[in-house]
C-alpha cells in the first residue's frame, strides 16, 4: 500500500483499489462505439457517482478534474444542494409526526454537508489529486471552513422545530475543539451531540461506525427522522433513518 493511500485510509476509512476511468481520451468513444465528448463523459461520470453506481474511486479521473472543479464552483452545485435540502422540509411538513418529547432527532455529516472543504480541495484539483491526511487535518485545525448556507438554514429550521441535532462525522477525535470552533464561527450552534471517530472506530468502515452510532441513539430512545450527508457511507447501513438525503459530492468517496 502506498503512503498517500494509507493517509486516505486513515482518515476516511476503507478504500479499495479500483480503476474507474474506462474512458479512452484518444478515441473519444464509449464502449458501444457512440461518439461522445469529454464533457458528456464527465457529466455521466458525475451522475453515476451520485447514483452510487461508481464506488470507492480514489481520485477523480484526470480528464474530469477540470469539469468537477467547475461544477463545485458553479450555481448548479448550489441549486442541486438547495433542492435536496428543500425536500427535507417537504418531508418534515408532510410525513413526520414529531412527538416533541426531546427524542425526535436528525443527523448531519459535517464536511461538505454543513461546511465546505472546497478551499482545501481546490489545491488537490477538486479530487483529481490524492488527498494528504496530514495536510487535510492541518487545514481542518485552522477552523476556517466556510458554511454551506442552505445547510445552515435547514439546521436552524430543524432546531426551531425542537428536533435534536446529532453531528456524526468521520473526522477524528483530536479535531474536536477545532471542529466546534469552526462550526460556531460560521453560525452553527445548539446541536445535541457531536460524534467523532476514536482510534477504535478507525478499525471499521465509516459505514459501520456510523451505523453503530445510530444503533446506540435508537437504544437511547431517539427517533431518527432523517440523515443529511454527502456520502453513501453516511446514509447506508442499519439501522438507518426514516428518510435519508444525499448532497452532491463528486470530489471524493468515503467507504
Ligand atoms: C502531506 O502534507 C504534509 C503537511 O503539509 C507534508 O509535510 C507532507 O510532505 C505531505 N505528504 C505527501 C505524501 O505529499
Amino acid at each position: 500500500m502506498n503512503k498517500s493511500l494509507g493517509f486516505f485510509l486513515g482518515f476516511f476509512g476503507l478504500l479499495f483499489p479500483l480503476t474507474v476511468a474506462k474512458w479512452n481520451i484518444l478515441n473519444q468513444k464509449s464502449h458501444n462505439g457512440l461518439k461522445i465528448s469529454v464533457k458528456e463523459y464527465c457529466r455521466s461520470w458525475r451522475l453515476n457517482i451520485e447514483l452510487n453506481n461508481i464506488r470507492e474511486f480514489q481520485v477523480v479521473p484526470e480528464e474530469c478534474s477540470e469539469y468537477i472543479g467547475k461544477y463545485m464552483r458553479s450555481m448548479q452545485y448550489n441549486v442541486d444542494s438547495e433542492l435536496a435540502l428543500d425536500e427535507c422540509l417537504v418531508y418534515l411538513s408532510t410525513s413526520c409526526n414529531l412527538k416533541k418529547d426531546g427524542k425526535d432527532a436528525w443527523i448531519f455529516d459535517i464536511d461538505d454537508t454543513l461546511i465546505s472543504t472546497i478551499p482545501f480541495l481546490k489545491n488537490y484539483l477538486y479530487g483529481g489529486r490524492r488527498l494528504n491526511l496530514t495536510a487535510l487535518e492541518e487545514w481542518m485545525n485552522k477552523a476556517k471552513a466556510p458554511a454551506l448556507d442552505h445547510s445552515l438554514r435547514l439546521f436552524n429550521d430543524l432546531k426551531s422545530r425542537g428536533i435534536r441535532i446529532i453531528l456524526l462525522s468521520s473526522r477524528r477525535e483530536h479535531l474536536r475543539s477545532a471542529t466546534i470552533d469552526n462550526l460556531v464561527n460560521v453560525g452553527y450552534h445548539g446541536w445535541t451531540c457531536l460524534v467523532l471517530r476514536n482510534p477504535d472506530d478507525e478499525l471499521v468502515s465509516v459505514e459501520k461506525y456510523k451505523s453503530d452510532v445510530r444503533k446506540q441513539l435508537e437504544k437511547d430512545g431517539y427517533r431518527i427522522w432523517g440523515i443529511v450527508g454527502d456520502q453513501y457511507s453516511s446514509i447506508e447501513g442499519l439501522p438507518s433513518a426514516k428518510r435519508t438525503f444525499k448532497l452532491p459530492n463528486p470530489m471524493y468517496y468515503v467507504a
